[in-house]
């Protein structure tokens, strides 16, 4: 199958990025959030995002300043923005990237069971629940998939095809293609807590947090040092602070849940999340951001 069309439901933290690398592989897609402001949050985004792309190529002296601000308008036109569900209702494939809950997830797999076209794949960005659960909100199990993608999805090359118990085949491979369709690399994997990456990323930063507990050492220290040591690209708890702290505990919860002591949830984080210190997102978290917080 061929993705002529795309959505994406849910303009926060991915949204936003999700909406733009599709448009960026000249797709049309379509992006809903529950009000206003959130969609134009996710649309600017988007702006910033390609803004930042372009510059790096007239900088490189691969396009000129002309063509980049064709090229930005080109793609910002291919992506629209919605509170109601319009637009939807010729969309091929949907991306839903709305909070990390069972419920909220089932509920507006329910929606878009109805409001899609019946050939229409719903892919669910969800980072740790189970596509099964999600898809039997639907009448179209087999079309539903985990299509999980990293932070920052305008860099992160990666996406974890999830397959579901009742994921069909062609649904995996067409979402396996689309991945591609919009320049990323897709990686097929069963519908398992943590999935891959989580469970590689979650056993790194499980020692972490653990050396962060008993060298009391603070978030900031440990973070210039790996980033002295080169190996990462931002610290770990810098990157929680830009992932949302709430996202990142429901992750490093449910690997100990599913997997037992060898994950580990850092005690500061459950804190934080408690008092409302989601991180980039709200201003504060491991770090203050200058934001509303
Ligand atoms: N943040 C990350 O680093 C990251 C990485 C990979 C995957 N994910 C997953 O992506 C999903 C979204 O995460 P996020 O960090 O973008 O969350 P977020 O809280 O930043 O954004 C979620 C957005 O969904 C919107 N929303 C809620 N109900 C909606 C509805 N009915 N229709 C449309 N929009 C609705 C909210 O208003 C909000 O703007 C989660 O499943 C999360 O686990 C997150």
């Amino acid at each position: 199958m061929f993705v002529f069309k795309a959505a994406v439901l849910g303009a926060g933290t991915m949204g936003g990025e999700i909406a733009q690398v599709i448009a960026s592989a000249d797709v049309p897609v379509v992006i809903k959030d529950v009000k206003q402001e959130l969609v134009d949050a996710g649309l600017e985004k988007a702006r910033e995002v390609t803004q930042g792309q372009l510059a790096g190529l007239v900088g490189k002296e691969k396009i000129t300043q002309g063509q980049a601000d064709a090229r930005l308008e080109e793609i910002l036109g291919l992506i629209a923005g919605t509170t109601e569900y319009e637009g939807f209702g010729d969309a091929d494939f949907v991306v839903e990237a709305v909070p990390e809950k069972m419920e909220v997830k089932q509920a507006v797999f329910a929606e878009l069971d109805e409001i899609t076209p019946g050939h229409a794949i719903l892919a669910s960005n969800t980072s740790a629940l189970s596509i099964s659960e999600i898809g039997s909100a639907t009448t179209r199990p087999d079309k539903v998939v985990g299509f999980h993608f990293f932070w920052p999805a305008s860099v992160m090359r990666l996406i974890e095809v999830v397959e579901g118990d009742d994921t069909s085949e062609e649904t995996a491979q067409a979402a396996a293609n689309f991945a591609m369709q919009i320049r990323k690399n897709p990686v097929r994997c069963a519908d398992q807590p943590g999935f891959v990456v989580n469970r590689v990323l979650m056993s790194a930063a499980a020692e972490i947090w653990h050396h962060q507990e008993e060298s009391g050492q603070s978030p900031e220290e440990i973070d210039k040092e790996i980033l002295e040591a080169k190996v990462t690209p931002m610290g770990p708890f810098f990157l929680a602070d830009m992932s949302g702290l709430d996202v990142t505990l429901h992750v490093a919860s449910h690997m100990r849940e599913s997997y037992g002591d060898r994950f580990y949830v850092h005690p500061m984080m459950e804190e934080l999340v408690a008092a409302g210190k989601l991180g980039q997102k709200t201003g504060e978290g491991y770090y203050r951001h200058g934001g509303e917080n």
